[in-house]
C-alpha cells in the first residue's frame, strides 16, 4: 500500500518560522512589486516563504547554511527520480521495527531519555543507520526524501519546546514513532544552495530577495544540532547537557558583527526589490532575545539602495515568557532598488 504523503514543508517546529505570516508577507510583496520572474529566499529556514513563491514565480532560489535545511529543500523540491511504491514498502517495513528488538546505538546512547524516550531513540538510530546502509539502492532524491521524512516524523514526538538547546526535564512517556513520507515534488524551477548568505549574494541575481536573518544571539546551528547530526551522520563526540557537537555554521548575524554583515549583504544584492522581515523585540529584557540590529540601522542600510516602505502586522511571538511585550509588531520593509 502506498503511504500517503501528508507532510508539507511547514509542518515542522522551527524558531522564527514565518508560517503564520507567510500569506501577508507574500501578498505585500506582490502588491509592491512589478514584473517579477525570479525570487530568492536567502535565509530560508523552513522555506515556507519559498513554498508560496514557487506557486507565483518562474524561478526560486532557496538558501540556508544548515545541512538539515538543505537536505529538506532537496527532498521537497529538487528534480529527481522517486519510485513511490518502493519508498512506501521500505517505510512500511521500517515502521514494523520493534524497539525492544533493537540494540543500543549512537543515537540512543547520546539522546535517549533526553530528547526522546530510550526505546524510541533506539528505533530512530537504527532506522537512520539502515537508511545509510541501503543508500546505494536509492536515488539521491529518494535518500533525501527518507531522511527528511524521518526528521519530520521525529519532530512531532521530540521532548522539546521546538528546538534542541534543551529538553524538558521530566520522565518521558514512551511515544510511538510512525514514519510518514513527506509530500515531495520534483521541480526544475528551484535552485538550492547551502552557503553563507553574504558569499552567495555576490554570485546570484533575482528580481526579489526576501531577507529574514536571525536577529538575536541564538544560533540556529545550536538550536537544531540534532538534525544537523542526523543528516551528516558522521557521529562526532557530543558534550554538555544538550549533547551538542563542536560548533559549526555560527552566524555573524547572532553577534555584534550583525549590522556590518547586514550592510554588506544588502549592498551586494543584485536585484530590483528587497523585502526584509523584522520584529521589534529590541527592548526585550532577556539579552539572548534582544536584537543585534536596530530598526534605525535596518532603515538606514536599506535606504542606501532606494526608497523604502515599512509595513506592519501584529502577532504573538516566542520569547520564553520572559517579557510581556505588548507592542510586538512584525515589520516588513520593501525597498525599490535604484537603477545604477
Ligand atoms: C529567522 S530564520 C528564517 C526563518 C524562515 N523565514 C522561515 O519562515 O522559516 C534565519 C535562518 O537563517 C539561517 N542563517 C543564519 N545565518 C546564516 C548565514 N550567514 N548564511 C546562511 N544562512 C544563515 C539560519 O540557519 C536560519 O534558518
Amino acid at each position: 500500500m502506498d503511504i500517503t504523503q501528508s507532510i508539507t514543508i511547514g509542518k515542522r517546529r522551527y524558531i522564527g518560522c514565518k508560517a503564520k505570516l507567510a500569506d501577508w508577507i507574500m501578498q505585500t510583496i506582490e502588491t509592491e512589486t512589478n514584473n517579477v520572474h525570479s525570487f530568492c529566499d536567502i535565509f530560508a529556514g523552513t522555506a515556507v516563504i519559498s513554498d508560496l513563491a514557487i506557486k507565483k514565480y518562474g524561478k526560486v532560489i532557496i538558501n540556508d547554511f544548515l545541512y538539515s535545511n538543505n537536505l529538506i529543500y532537496k527532498a521537497f523540491y529538487e528534480a529527481g527520480e522517486v519510485d513511490n511504491q518502493k519508498l512506501s514498502v521500505y517505510v512500511n517495513s521500517l515502521n514494523q521495527i520493534a524497539p525492544d528488538q533493537v540494540e543500543d546505538n549512537y543515537f540512543s546512547i547520546n539522546y535517549g531519555n533526553k530528547f526522546f524516550d530510550f526505546q524510541t531513540a533506539k528505533k530512530i538510530g537504527f532506522i537512520r543507520e539502515l537508511i545509510e546502509q541501503d543508500k546505494n539502492s536509492f536515488t539521491t532524491k529518494e535518500y533525501c526524501v527518507l531522511i527528511a521524512s524521518l526528521i519530520y516524523s521525529i519532530d512531532k514526538i521530540a521532548n522539546t519546546l521546538g528546538h534542541y538547546e534543551a529538553y524538558i526535564k521530566k520522565e518521558i512517556a514512551p511515544k510511538h514513532l510512525e514514519l510518514k513520507l513527506i509530500n515531495y515534488n520534483s521541480l526544475e524551477q528551484v535552485e538550492i544552495h547551502r552557503e553563507d548568505s553574504n558569499q552567495l549574494v555576490r554570485k546570484i541575481k533575482a528580481d526579489v530577495f526576501y531577507v529574514d536573518p536571525p536577529y538575536n544571539s541564538r544560533q540556529y546551528s545550536r538550536f537544531y544540532h540534532l538534525y544537523e547530526n542526523l543528516v551528516k551522520w558522521d557521529k562526532p563526540t557530543l558534550s554538555g547537557a544538550a549533547m551538542k557537537p563542536a560548533e559549526e555554521n555560527m552566524s555573524d548575524y547572532c553577534s555584534s558583527k550583525a549590522p556590518k554583515a547586514f550592510d554588506d549583504l544588502i549592498s551586494h544584492l543584485n536585484t530590483k526589490y528587497i523585502a526584509v522581515s523584522y520584529n521589534n523585540t529590541y527592548h526585550s529584557k532577556s539579552s539572548s532575545s534582544r536584537n543585534k540590529i536596530t530598526l534605525e540601522e535596518i532603515k538606514d542600510i536599506l535606504s542606501k539602495r532606494g526608497p523604502t516602505k515599512v509595513f506592519e502586522h501584529s502577532h504573538p511571538f516566542f520569547n520564553a515568557g520572559k517579557t510581556n511585550f505588548n507592542n510586538h509588531k512584525e515589520l516588513l520593509f520593501i525597498t525599490h532598488v535604484n537603477e545604477e
